[in-house]
């Protein structure tokens, strides 16, 4: 089993890779698979792929954003194998520090069965080392004709175990670095200021 770069797969491939993201993500999630090979996109290969990520790094923050994520097949270890090397991976790149969103159980209008689901997917990620951060009223843009999701923040330290706390300044520019190098806000957008001030680090 190892972790590729998906410019390294062939075509057919390639196109395994591409039923993995689109099975794992309803439209509405996704961008086009042809974008993401413009980011940072690695497969977990296992005789055939079993699992894609792709990350971006924030700048010269010396950390990089997880965007997507997704196992070819639920319940069998592959996500926290990927997990795994993914970590090990931007470890050895140099990144200090590896953050990602998820949806907001909490979000209003959610059905039970799907806060369920948001809920076992950070249990996924703190059980893999992730931390669910003290970030309040996060609230990135989505496409432009959508309402912006109700999102949580993790981030998980790729130097030492278990991640230390992530707080006050840090935490301030950890929010202000994926606004601005994820999603194109500065810091002085009202939608930053806001989750800035919500989350007492102003
Ligand atoms: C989240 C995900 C990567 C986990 O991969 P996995 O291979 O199923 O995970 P593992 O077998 O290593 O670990 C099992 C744990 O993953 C989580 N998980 C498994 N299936 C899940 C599902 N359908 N939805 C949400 N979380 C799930 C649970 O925490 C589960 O533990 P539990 O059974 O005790 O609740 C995988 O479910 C997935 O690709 N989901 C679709 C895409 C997605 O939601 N990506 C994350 C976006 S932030």
């Amino acid at each position: 089993m190892k972790l590729v770069a998906a410019e390294s797969l062939e075509t057919g491939d390639l196109e395994l890779v591409r039923g993995i993201y689109e099975d794992g993500f309803p439209p509405h999630l996704r961008a086009s698979f042809s974008s993401l090979l413009a980011d940072r996109a690695y497969v977990l290969v296992d005789d055939a792929p079993i699992g894609f990520a792709v990350l971006r790094p924030l700048a010269s923050t010396g950390w990089v954003f997880l965007r997507y994520f997704v196992a070819g097949s639920r319940g069998r270890g592959v996500g926290s194998m990927l997990w795994t090397h993914l970590t090990g991976a931007m470890g050895e790149a140099g990144f200090t520090r590896m953050v990602h969103d998820v949806e907001d159980p909490a979000e209003s209008g959610v059905d039970a069965e799907e806060v369920v689901v948001r809920n076992r997917r950070i249990s996924f990620y703190e059980r893999n080392g992730a931390l669910l951060l003290p970030v309040e009223s996060y609230l990135p843009p989505h496409g432009d004709d959508e309402e912006p999701h109700s999102l949580r923040l993790m981030a998980v330290d790729l130097n030492r175990a278990p991640t230390p706390p992530i707080v006050g300044d840090d935490l301030r520019a950890l929010v202000e670095a994926v606004y601005e190098h994820r999603y194109g806000l500065s810091p002085a957008d009202p939608v930053v200021r806001r989750t800035v001030v919500s989350s007492g680090l102003a």
